[in-house]
């Protein structure tokens, strides 16, 4: 959620800045800004809507400015979406930049304390405060540098932030801070490029320092130095980024969502890969190594994530108590902070995210912390906060996730889980010949998608077909009531169509009053243990005249007699069917959207990683 650049070195700031701004647009494409030094000057320019609106402003002036700025696009919280409430924000006289992201929770009284002493606010964001603050300790104390104002400035905020700042009296410095939202610095050859996260460094470098909460950075041309807000100083050696720059582009694709899910089957390969001991029927899980003895005795495994990787969660929730016998609970990250967490003995807490920088999933996170239980993670995002927070766990390596909606990371999650319940099971019940089966089954599953993935023309078929309707039912039950509820959350969020996603016995109770012949279902019916009950559900759909798409078993004939349409997914065990039966979902949406002629990479009021609440 918003994207901050900032960059210090021997090149012209704002091409640089731009092409972070590019990177960084998933995370918010509201409106964009930067500002420059110019000599003794700071140019500002901020543009409504995405990236491209700034660098048109900028046409023929990329050669303004010196080596040192700070750039930001932005997804609001506080103010409309306008170019004054646009970031880079400025104090009164106009010699602080900033740019932040997160929310400042008391700006109201932060802002009525300093209207008192007449500071002019030109925006109605909360992030105006910080600028007049430091504004306002400079004033007080003549000579003080600018990273002691900002220190002193954020004793006095409460909420969240990752923050650049600039002042033109002092214009060979970017002062960087954090606290619960993301702020990482690249150490590049005599430069420093800053960023929310690593995709804008990566061209540069692979040397990267994270910033931890409650850290402010002073980064100069002669290197960086780090102190806590309590003036604590801090030594931090760089760490190496392991994701490559292929990655982070689109390549030939028409898009990064298309992209990703034509890389679902190398996800789960990358996921599982080095993970599997066929022969003993096993998991080999090094990210737990520390903490087997500890897992081999879980009371309960309490699952906290938030959107698709909740979704994930729920199911490995359903794969974890049938195969490893171990009770699951699970929970949005936005409620279960709010919850009375009661955690028994031995129960353990894990958090599941692809960016590793969710609030919420992070702010549950650190109440299990609280309690003393033991955290894992599931994570893509290398040297994220989640990763960096757990006491363990097992990370993605998909490399970068650029659409704003999870595919390839949702795909990955749900491999990873079904390693843990090889990882668990064998440590409890499970048997060597049942954990030889699940093992080899995850083997053979990126081929099985890959199968898939051929289908495209067929699913875009269908998907034309079907992209005049306004509302969708998704149904499926045990394992593939997760993915009904995921397809119905993708085609809201990048197509925008009107979609439930349903567990299919509880479509009688209630949604099958919608179905008529203009609310068409998609039914998740693979042949597994519940394929009887999810037929009668279908038969139930067509008695009253609402048109059916069903996800079935290759050679599964009577499914057509009932459906009106069917795409078929290779057979595998029925606890990773979720793995095949979510990739015509996500292509199926997709499709839907580009139909409807939508920007599927940058889905309207949506932000990848949520870092405020
Ligand atoms: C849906 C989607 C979101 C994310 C959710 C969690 O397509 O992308 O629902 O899954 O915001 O994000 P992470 O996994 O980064 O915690």
């Amino acid at each position: 959620m918003c994207g901050i650049v900032g960059y210090l070195g021997k090149n012209k700031a704002v091409p640089v800045l731009l092409a972070g701004l590019h990177a960084l647009e998933y995370r918010g494409y509201d409106s964009a800004g930067l500002a420059v030094f110019d000599k003794e000057n700071v140019i500002c320019e901020k543009a409504v809507g995405t990236v491209t609106a700034l660098e048109d402003k900028l046409v023929g002036k990329k050669e303004i400015g010196d080596g040192l700025g700070i750039a930001h696009t932005r997804w609001a919280t506080h103010g409309g979406v306008t170019e004054i409430n646009a970031h880079p924000h400025t104090d009164c006289s106009n010699n602080i930049y900033l740019a932040h992201n997160g929310i400042i929770e008391n700006y109201k009284e932060l802002r009525e304390k300093l209207n008192e002493g007449r500071h002019q606010f030109k925006s109605e964001t909360d992030t105006e405060v910080i600028a007049h603050l430091i504004e306002k300790i400079k004033n007080e104390n003549e000579n003080i540098p600018l990273e002691e104002a900002v220190r002193l400035a954020l004793g006095r905020v409460q909420g969240t932030y990752g923050l650049v700042v600039i002042d033109k009296r002092e214009p060979e410095k970017i002062v960087a801070a954090r606290n619960f939202s993301p702020l990482i610095f690249g150490l590049g050859q005599d430069e420093f490029i800053i960023a929310s996260d690593a995709t804008p460094i990566m061209k540069f470098t692979n040397k990267v320092i994270y910033l931890n909460d409650g850290e402010i950075a002073t980064i100069t041309p002669a290197g960086y130095r780090i102190q806590t807000i309590e003036k604590e100083v801090i030594k931090r050696k760089p760490e190496e980024l392991d994701w490559d720059l292929e990655s982070a582009e689109k390549g030939t694709f028409a898009n990064f969502m298309l992209k990703e899910i034509n890389e679902e089957p190398e996800a789960v390969r990358n996921s599982i890969r080095g993970r599997i001991n066929l022969e003993e029927g096993k998991a080999v899980l090094g990210g737990l190594a520390d903490v087997k003895e500890e897992l081999r005795n879980i009371n309960r495994l309490h699952i906290c994530a938030c959107g698709s990787a909740y979704l994930a969660g729920k199911v490995g929730a359903y794969m974890l108590e049938e195969y490893a016998g171990v009770p699951v609970e699970i929970e949005f990250g936005s409620e279960m902070r709010y919850r009375k967490l009661i955690f028994e003995k031995n129960d353990v807490f894990l958090a599941i995210s692809q960016s590793g920088e969710t609030a919420d999933t992070l702010a549950s996170l650190y109440e299990a912390k609280e309690k003393e239980i033991l955290t894992l993670g599931i994570v893509n995002a290398i040297g994220s906060t989640a990763s960096r927070e757990t006491d363990a766990g097992v990370y993605q390596h998909i490399g970068p996730e650029v659409a704003v909606a999870a595919t390839k990371s949702f795909v990955s999650q749900v491999s990873i889980l079904a390693l843990l319940t090889l990882f668990l099971g064998r440590k409890k019940n499970m048997s060597l010949v049942m954990g030889q089966r699940i093992a080899g089954e995850l083997q053979r599953l990126p081929a099985l998608m890959d199968k898939i993935l051929t289908q495209q023309d067929l699913i875009k078929e269908l998907a034309e077909k079907y992209s005049g309707y306004d509302n969708f039912l998704y149904l499926g039950r045990k394992y593939n009531y997760p993915i009904a509820l995921e397809g119905a959350l993708k085609i809201k969020e990048i197509a925008y169509v009107h979609a439930e996603g349903y567990a299919s016995g509880e479509m009688k109770h209630g949604p099958i009053a919608l179905v008529d012949k203009k609310f068409p279902s998609i039914v998740i019916v693979p042949r597994d243990s519940v394929y009887e009950k999810n037929v009668s559900n279908m038969e139930e759909l067509k008695a009253r005249g609402g048109p059916v798409m069903a996800v079935a078993t290759e050679g599964d004939k009577d499914i057509k007699q009932i459906a009106d349409d069917v795409i078929y997914i290779p057979k595998t065990l029925e606890m990773l069917t979720p793995i095949l039966s979510v990739v015509p979902l996500h292509l199926f949406a997709y499709y839907v959207a580009v139909k409807r002629g939508l920007n599927v990479d940058r889905p309207r009021n949506l932000a990848k990683s949520v870092t405020v609440e």
